[in-house]
């Protein structure tokens, strides 16, 4: 599986190994899951401190890492914080205050029984945030080792440009919401200056922000519809699409999961897919769609089903 330089010092794989739904496997699930992981070349692991309620995710994680200590240097693992939660977690706030900041990372290192994050992402942004506030707080965490490397999610061109004005880390990556079944970030390019369906641009231009100044952009949820619905795959209301996937996949002898990795990495951007599977053999399929060619022609394939004709 192709690698991803995050940093100079830091080899990302392609596949990321998203731990928001880790709490449905048992221990010895959970384990054959991250060392299946590990053989598929897989060693980037996403986090955040809301996963699972209160650090849930985080702790099973961490039980699993304190089983297995010798691992540690082969993994990545990135953590997000800024989301308030309340018991029900509901999204009550949303904080880049340099007290919050600090302590999510601490209680985020305790759960996980490790010393430093490798990268921290601010989850959702901020309406409240003071640049130089959020800067502190990642010059704390770099200088007393806590923290490596920094990045943000579900952000924007200009917000991101507001942040990285006032600090001196580089933002080296952005987690935004990607898929066939989520294409909004390519949707209005390829019908730039045009009044038709699909035209309008939501993300100001932030995939092209992104790749002008090198950040990575960690693609979440990319088996989901909607805002983390259910999955589009096998589902009758995306007829197109999975017509499209099994066909496309069928050609290059991959399934319907692989294709859709093939299409996330035939982007040129170079992203990284963060996959939420829990299921092991799902697993190894997006895996091995990873280092997929596939033909410009099969990308839009996929691209235009459901209606996303071209201009
Ligand atoms: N930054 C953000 O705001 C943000 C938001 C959401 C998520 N994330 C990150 O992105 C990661 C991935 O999110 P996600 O879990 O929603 O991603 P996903 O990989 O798109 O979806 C995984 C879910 O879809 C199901 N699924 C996938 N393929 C399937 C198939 N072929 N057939 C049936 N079910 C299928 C999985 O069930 P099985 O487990 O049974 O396969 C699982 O419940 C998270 O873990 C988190 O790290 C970030």
């Amino acid at each position: 599986m192709y690698t991803i330089s995050l940093t100079p010092d830091m080899q990302a794989s392609a596949l990321v190994l998203g731990c928001m739904r880790l709490t449905r496997l048992s221990g010895s699930q959970l384990d054959l899951h991250l060392k299946t992981a590990l053989e598929l070349g897989i060693n980037f692991f996403d986090h955040a401190d809301i996963y699972g309620g209160n650090g849930a995710c985080e702790r099973h994680f961490g039980e699993w890492l304190r089983a297995n200590p010798s691992l540690r240097p082969q993994l990545l693992i990135q953590s997000k914080c800024g989301i308030v939660q309340n018991e029900a977690r509901q999204n009550v706030a949303f904080d880049f205050s340099y007290a919050h900041i600090l302590k999510s990372v601490e209680n985020s290192l305790q759960n996980l029984g490790i010393e430093q994050l490798d990268v921290l992402l601010l989850h959702r942004p901020d309406a409240l945030f003071e640049p130089e506030e959020v800067s502190a707080a990642f010059d704390e965490l770099y200088a007393s080792g806590k923290v490596r490397a920094f990045g943000v999610s579900n952000m924007h061109s200009a917000q991101i440009e507001l942040l990285q004005k006032a600090t001196s880390h580089k933002l080296i990556a952005n987690q935004l919401q990607f898929g066939p079944a989520h294409t909004g970030m390519i949707n209005h390019a390829v019908r730039m200056n045009t009044n038709l369906l699909f035209s309008e641009d939501r993300d100001s231009a932030t995939l092209d922000y992104c790749r002008l100044h090198s950040m990575t952009i960690q693609a979440w949820s990319p088996f989901q519809y909607g805002v983390i619905e259910g999955t589009y795959i096998d589902n009758p209301d995306f007829p197109e699409l999975n017509t499209a996937l099994e066909e496309v996949g069928r050609k290059y002898g991959i399934t319907k999961n692989g294709a859709v990795a093939a299409w996330i990495a035939r982007h040129p951007a170079k992203m990284q897919m963060i996959a939420g599977t829990m299921n092991t053999q799902r697993l190894c399929e997006i895996a091995a769609g990873m280092d997929i060619p596939l033909s410009r022609e099969d990308w839009y394939r996929i691209y235009t089903s459901e209606g996303r004709n071209l201009p």
